[in-house]
């Protein structure tokens, strides 16, 4: 097994066997590519979504938030462009019966060929024409693309290829009147909400609508953990422009994102901003911030000028004027500009998850696996144990517990030894852990230890959830990302 093959099992297991991702319908064998999340899972992400969503709405006065359903009028999808253009190329090989992506096929056999001998003139040669086809979906000359570069099943080792298919990445769900689609992005919901939250919210030019809710989209290469799933989440922001401020707002945003991720110090080498070559149907131009996953640098965020081309299209397809009154030129109007800022919350769960999980030599030669993610995301922020499960010490401790529980998410344990228990909770990345001990019946501190040096000090019973409150809370980074945002 390759290295990063292996990081990514021992990543995969340590998430289940904690309590933080299943694989779905597990006890009917799984299904490909779609997840659930544990106990602890839910926790991670759903402290995730509240840091977006508070960076959004809170920071950015002129940001407002919506829910809008998954399923949606099918018009929604014509005008959006995704019925006549959602597609992913695919080609199938008749002997192993497995099914590719022909682009990620070509790229990785040019990289094989050409990156060895630094031979890139020629790489880009071959990229060029691919794209070039792509873009006039020149399906054949992809299809010999594939012959020209020899290319083989990397299961099987096979060249019997099938032509090279258009396939449209929504689920449909066939209905008697209309077929309805699973939506493929969260972003076509606020669009169709436009008019209700300008009116309804007496929203002036420029201003954003965020969104976080669940996509689905058939993906035909669907692998890599929850990288790349069928039903994931995303965390979406539209943001609404006068025309002329394209270029300042795509600017800003891009360099707003950035920061907001730098901000989980999971390193800045980890990182890349890669501009888009082949763009979605919908964007004028994009950038991706890309992130070193396991498995290399990928898309974890993309923020693209969609222009008006969504406002416009559903203007035209809805018949409604989808429109903007310049405030002292009431007979001028114009259909206003987006900047997209748009997340996936599976990968950037996976971003955080797979660069906090570390296996570090302790002194006495023994190891511990400990899960540095930032406290203010750990879905347990502290544990409260007493130190033996006998002398009054359990009862203290449930004190303890019980009045602070409101607080802050904590965690109440007395099933085995101190030592067991600090290491349980290192693995799902708590960031302090309070022992109740023979010291507390006579002074009323309790021993403090924290997850990442395992320094531990005596601090006073009714300093716990101030403690808890200085390591872990949210309000401490959102004031400081506040700041950034003024200065
Ligand atoms: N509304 C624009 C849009 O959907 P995208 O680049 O296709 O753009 C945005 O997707 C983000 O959604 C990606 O950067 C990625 O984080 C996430 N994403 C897309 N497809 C995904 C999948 N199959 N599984 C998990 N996350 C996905």
């Amino acid at each position: 097994m390759k290295k990063d093959d292996k990081f990514l099992h021992f990543l995969a297991s340590h998430a289940k066997n904690y309590g933080f991702v299943f694989p779905s319908s597990e006890i009917y064998g799984g299904i490909n590519s779609i997840y659930d999340y544990g106990q602890y899972g839910v926790e991670l992400k759903n402290n995730i979504k509240e840091y977006w969503w508070k960076s959004m709405t809170l920071l950015h006065e002129n940001i407002v938030g919506l829910d809008s359903s998954i399923l949606m009028h099918p018009d929604i999808w014509k005008a959006s462009g995704h019925i006549e253009k959602f597609n992913e190329l695919l080609i199938d090989n008749k002997d192993s019966k497995k099914r590719y992506k022909p682009e990620l096929l070509i790229h990785k056999r040019i990289n094989y060929l050409f990156d060895k001998y630094n031979h890139k003139k020629k790489k880009d040669e071959i990229l060029y024409r691919m794209y070039k086809s792509l873009k006039r979906n020149d399906l054949l000359d992809i299809r010999l693309l594939i012959d020209e570069l020899n290319i083989s099943d990397p299961i099987c080792g096979s060249k019997n290829w099938t032509n090279i298919r258009l396939f449209n990445m929504m689920f449909k769900i066939p209905e008697k009147k209309l077929d309805l689609f699973l939506r493929p992005e969260t972003a076509q919901g606020i669009f169709s909400n436009f008019s209700n939250v300008k009116k309804s919210g007496r929203m002036k030019i420029p201003f954003g609508i965020a969104q976080i809710g669940k996509s689905f989209r058939n993906e035909i290469v669907a692998r890599q953990f929850i990288f790349r799933m069928r039903e994931f989440e995303q965390m979406e922001m539209q943001f609404f422009i006068l025309p002329e401020e394209e270029k300042k707002w795509y600017e800003y945003w891009k360099k707003i994102r950035l920061k907001w991720h730098l901000e989980f110090k999971l390193g800045k080498d980890k990182y890349k901003l890669k501009n888009h070559i082949n763009l979605a149907h919908y964007s004028s131009s994009g950038t991706d911030i890309e992130f070193n996953f396991p498995f290399g640098f990928k898309e974890i965020e993309g923020i693209h000028s969609r222009r008006d081309f969504d406002l416009k299209r559903h203007g035209f397809f809805s018949k409604k004027k989808l429109r903007f009154f310049v405030d002292h030129f009431p007979s001028k109007n114009y259909i206003p500009y987006v900047i997209e800022t748009s997340l996936g919350l599976d990968r950037l769960f996976l971003a955080i998850f797979s660069s906090s999980l570390k296996i570090e030599k302790l002194e006495n030669g023994k190891e511990r696996v400990v899960l540095k993610i930032p406290p203010y995301l750990s879905p347990i922020k502290a544990g409260i144990f007493p130190l033996v499960s006998k002398n009054g010490l359990p009862e203290i401790a449930k004190k303890i517990f019980n009045e602070i529980k409101i607080d802050h998410k904590l965690i109440y344990d007395q099933k085995e030894s101190i030592g067991k228990l600090y290491r349980r909770q290192d693995a799902i990345g708590t960031p302090i852990c309070f022992t109740i001990d023979y010291d507390t019946i006579e002074n009323n501190t309790v021993t403090m230890r924290h997850r990442d040096t395992m320094k531990q000090k005596r601090v006073h019973i009714t300093k716990i959830s101030e403690e808890i409150e200085k390591e872990t809370g949210l309000k401490n980074i959102l004031r400081k990302l506040s700041n950034d945002l003024v200065n």
